[in-house]
């Protein structure tokens, strides 16, 4: 799934951000760092989550950062933005063909957020795999379910919005009864030397109006079939069914808290990986 929207994405980043810096707060530790090395992340987008979760962490004398995504929107957006000594911000499906000059060249590899967006994870892992040199490691985090999935479920179903594609959007684990272990297989075909997997639940909570914007903003950046709807009247209608179903999702729970305020809790259940060549 390609990300569309760069300005929304960096609007609402303090989401990605707040699960990212979870993930990382527990578990960074799995992380070993050697002179000179060379690191990817792939589905970084603009960078931005990157530049303040992964960049404070990265050793002052790695030789090479490299930016990657599947969008040309982000990447685009990236190229002009992301400054940091040593990097370089590339086109690249983490699905797909790997470029000659990417096998074996990476110490590292890291993706947040990202797994649970790809077409084809068993794929992604191989390929994480051959990017690696002999004894590099690679740390993951993604989501059992997207907060948006089973809105867009809902809405290919519908009478009225089916008629758009939205099987992009539906991760092909959405349907698995346990989507962790799907990704686990896949990891395993993968045939990392040593695979960590680690399972915690992180949670980003809205508090404010402008927590909720947010949040809403968020939803608007990972919905690119919007674009399919060419009528402004008819594109309203359909985003204010899609937001009224996330907000009513399972990975969204919407409480009052004890003066009566509206509280809205993302949770996902994130999966991390760390995984050896
Ligand atoms: C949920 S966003 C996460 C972005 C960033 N890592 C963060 O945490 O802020 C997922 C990103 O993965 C990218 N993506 C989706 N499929 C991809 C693929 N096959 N290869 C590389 N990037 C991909 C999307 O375009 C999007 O920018």
């Amino acid at each position: 799934m390609s990300f569309k929207f760069p300005h929304l994405w960096i609007k609402s980043g303090e989401v990605a951000r707040t699960l990212t810096q979870g993930s990382l707060s527990k578990f960074k530790h799995l992380i070993k760092w050697k002179k000179s090395e060379s690191i990817l992340e792939a589905g970084f987008a603009s960078g931005s989550n990157s530049l303040q979760t992964l960049v404070p962490l990265l050793p002052h004398d790695y030789k090479e950062f490299i930016g990657s995504d599947i969008s040309d929107e982000m990447i685009d957006y990236a190229k002009k933005e992301f400054k940091l000594p040593r990097s370089e911000v590339v086109k690249l499906d983490v699905c797909g063909e790997i470029p000659s000059q990417f096998r074996e060249r990476f110490d590292h590899i890291f993706g947040f957020n990202v797994i649970h967006v790809v077409k084809d994870p068993r794929k992604a892992f191989k390929n994480i795999k051959d990017m690696l040199k002999p004894g590099g490691s690679t740390f993951l985090t993604f989501f059992q379910h997207t907060p948006i999935e089973h809105s867009f479920v809902k809405l290919k179903n519908s009478p009225k919005w089916g008629r758009y594609d939205h099987n992009e959007m539906i991760p092909p684990y959405h349907y698995s009864a346990s989507p962790l272990d799907e990704y686990q297989k896949d990891l395993e075909a993968a045939e990392f030397s040593k695979t960590i997997i680690q399972k915690a639940y992180e949670t980003y909570t809205a508090k404010t109006d402008e927590d909720h914007e947010v949040l809403t903003d968020l939803f608007y950046a990972v919905n690119p079939v919007q674009l399919q709807i060419s009528d402004e009247k008819e594109r309203n209608e359909y985003m204010k069914e899609y937001i009224s179903e996330v907000f009513n999702g399972p990975v969204v729970n919407q409480r009052l808290d004890e003066n009566g305020n509206k509280i809205t809790d993302l949770t996902t259940l994130n999966m991390v990986v760390y995984a050896t060549k």
